[in-house]
């Protein structure tokens, strides 16, 4: 069985209050209710405090992620919240490694590494996060830093746990810019993650991590970042802020 393509929304630390949240559920509720997604998986990833809201809601087509988890399982962690709590509410997803994360909580490979294996054993689908700055691009170093990420966030994880993650090229130049890699970057970059995974598993269970791209998505773009250079689907920044916007998208990858 082919598996299905995947839109996730990173709405970051966005809406700032419930009410604003609660109206975008409705807004998605509405924009779903006129799709029907079959080849497609839509996942929203909104901060956590609204995390219950998003399940409870149970819009038909939407599953519900989010966007960090501490590493450790339960106790004195003043202010984190576990893997397996956010599970127990209802979530599927999980984001690691995202490049504000690295940049403003400094977050290295061997944090990425806890957190990933964390996000797996509670059960959940991690969206692992990477990509090159523009200063390593210039210097021609994207392969070797996507090849570092990989191996220091892989490091320890298991081949049968690979269909339960997802990788998101994101360039860090990309991300709430507007400046876009061409589809021929994208796909080179998707040969470097395909190479560097078969260095470390067997061709079979590669097969079933999707790729994703990431940074400055929008629906007049999809063609670019998704579908020209074949990627499994796409995570969406700012505009995952709109319900209308992050529908259209995953109605266009849906489609082809
Ligand atoms: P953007 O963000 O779509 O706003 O560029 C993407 C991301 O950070 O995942």
């Amino acid at each position: 069985m082919t598996q299905k393509k995947i839109v996730i929304g990173n709405m970051k630390m966005n809406p700032v209050s419930v009410v604003e949240f609660e109206r975008y559920l409705d807004m998605l509720g509405k924009e779903m209710k006129k799709n029907d997604f079959e080849k497609t998986e839509l996942v929203i990833c909104p901060p956590e405090v609204y995390l219950t809201k998003l399940v409870d809601e149970k819009i038909s087509g939407v599953k519900s992620g989010v966007q960090d988890i501490f590493w450790e399982h339960q106790g004195a962690f003043t202010g984190e919240v576990s893997a397996a709590m956010v599970k127990s509410l209802g979530a599927g997803f999980c984001i690691v490694g995202h490049s504000e994360r690295r940049k403003y909580f400094g977050e290295n490979g061997e944090i990425i590494s806890l957190k990933l294996k964390a996000i797996l054993k509670s059960g959940l689908t991690a969206v692992l996060c990477i990509g090159e700055s523009m200063e390593e691009r210039k210097r021609e170093q994207t392969s070797g830093v996507i090849k570092k990420q990989l191996k220091e966030a892989f490091d320890g994880i298991a081949p049968g746990r690979l269909e339960h993650i997802v990788v998101a090229y994101e360039p860090i130049w990309a991300v709430g810019t507007d400046k876009l890699p061409t589809s021929d970057e994208i796909l080179e970059v998707k040969i470097i993650i395909k190479k560097s995974l078969a260095e470390m598993y067997p061709a079979k269970s590669i097969e079933k991590v999707r790729l994703l791209y990431g940074g400055s998505v929008k629906s007049n773009l999809v063609e670019q970042t998704c579908l020209d250079p074949a990627m499994d689907g796409v995570l969406v920044g700012r505009e995952s802020l709109m319900p209308y916007e992050i529908v259209k998208i995953a109605k266009i990858i849906d489609g082809n």
